[in-house]
């Protein structure tokens, strides 16, 4: 059955699942989410939103893809979430979306990954990183299996705790996005104006200046991929992350995220 799946992923991890469920599956096509919303989308009969957890809800990227999403229902609408702590209420909240377009959502999975998000510590060190995905691959395989077989339900790990306070969280993330001007942003005196930063931001959101230094608009997604992918390590965040690790999947490429 054809296949369409919409990824979003900063740091690798979201794409590698769209990928490995392409590398698994007949007649999968992948398309980024920021691509998808500059063009026409399409439904195919069976649909795929792959993305990671921010708040425990969806990036704003793909709940801007959902309501644009036509209508026309396709055989099996799945989405996979990749998450670094806890997936929290991020399948119910985009269960609720879907539904708002007259869609309904047969199966949410969700998978732990390495976490990546510089407020709260950021990325572990390399070896844990490499304990992290090298256990994450069981979770990638019963997720490629789940979609093969066309299982229902909500697959990932919620309860009943999580879907009451996450259901505050994720607006307060939201609100708090809408507002940030990205002033916490910089390159600090390693950075060697390779511009990497700005081909990685999905959103377009950084440029190379005219002295060749990064600067950042105010259209961030928080995705961090300016953040992780700066190969000297010289994109900072506020005052505290010079020391904190980088990161992002060894089987993504880099040119996998300039796709955008
Ligand atoms: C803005 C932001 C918010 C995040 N919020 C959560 C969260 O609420 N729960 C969680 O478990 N991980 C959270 N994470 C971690 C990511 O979901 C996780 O690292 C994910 O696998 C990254 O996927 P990617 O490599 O495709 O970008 C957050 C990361 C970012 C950048």
């Amino acid at each position: 059955m054809r296949t369409i799946i919409y990824w979003f992923s900063g740091t690798g991890n979201s794409f590698h699942v769209a990928k490995s469920l392409q590398d698994n599956l007949d007649d999968v096509e992948l398309i980024p989410v920021t691509k998808a919303l500059n063009g026409d989308i399409e439904i195919a009969p069976k649909t795929g939103l792959v993305f990671p957890v921010y708040a425990w809800g969806p990036p704003v990227a793909v709940s801007k893809l959902i309501e644009r999403l036509p209508s026309n229902k396709p055989d099996y609408l799945f989405a996979a979430v990749t998450y670094g702590t806890l997936p929290g209420t991020t399948i119910a909240i985009t269960r609720k979306m879907l539904k708002n377009r007259g869609l309904q959502l047969n199966a949410g999975f969700s998978v732990r990954m390495v976490k990546n998000y510089p407020p709260f510590g950021g990325a572990p060190k390399e070896q844990k990183q490499r304990k992290i995905n090298s256990a994450a691959e069981t979770g990638i395989e019963k997720i490629v299996a789940g979609v093969r077989e066309g299982k229902c339900g909500d697959l990932s790990k919620s309860n009943f705790f999580m879907s009451f306070v996450g259901h505050l969280v994720y607006p307060i993330f939201k609100a708090g996005l809408s507002k940030q001007k990205n002033s916490k942003f910089y390159a600090d005196d390693k950075c060697t104006s390779c511009g990497i930063c700005e081909k990685v931001c999905p959103v377009r959101n950084v440029q190379l200046a005219d002295g060749g230094r990064p600067i950042w608009g105010n259209q961030c997604e928080q995705c961090f991929a300016c953040f992780h992918w700066c190969p000297e390590n010289a994109v900072q965040y506020g005052k505290k992350t010079s020391n904190q690790f980088r990161y992002h999947h060894p089987d993504t490429k880099l040119s996998d995220m300039t796709l955008n």
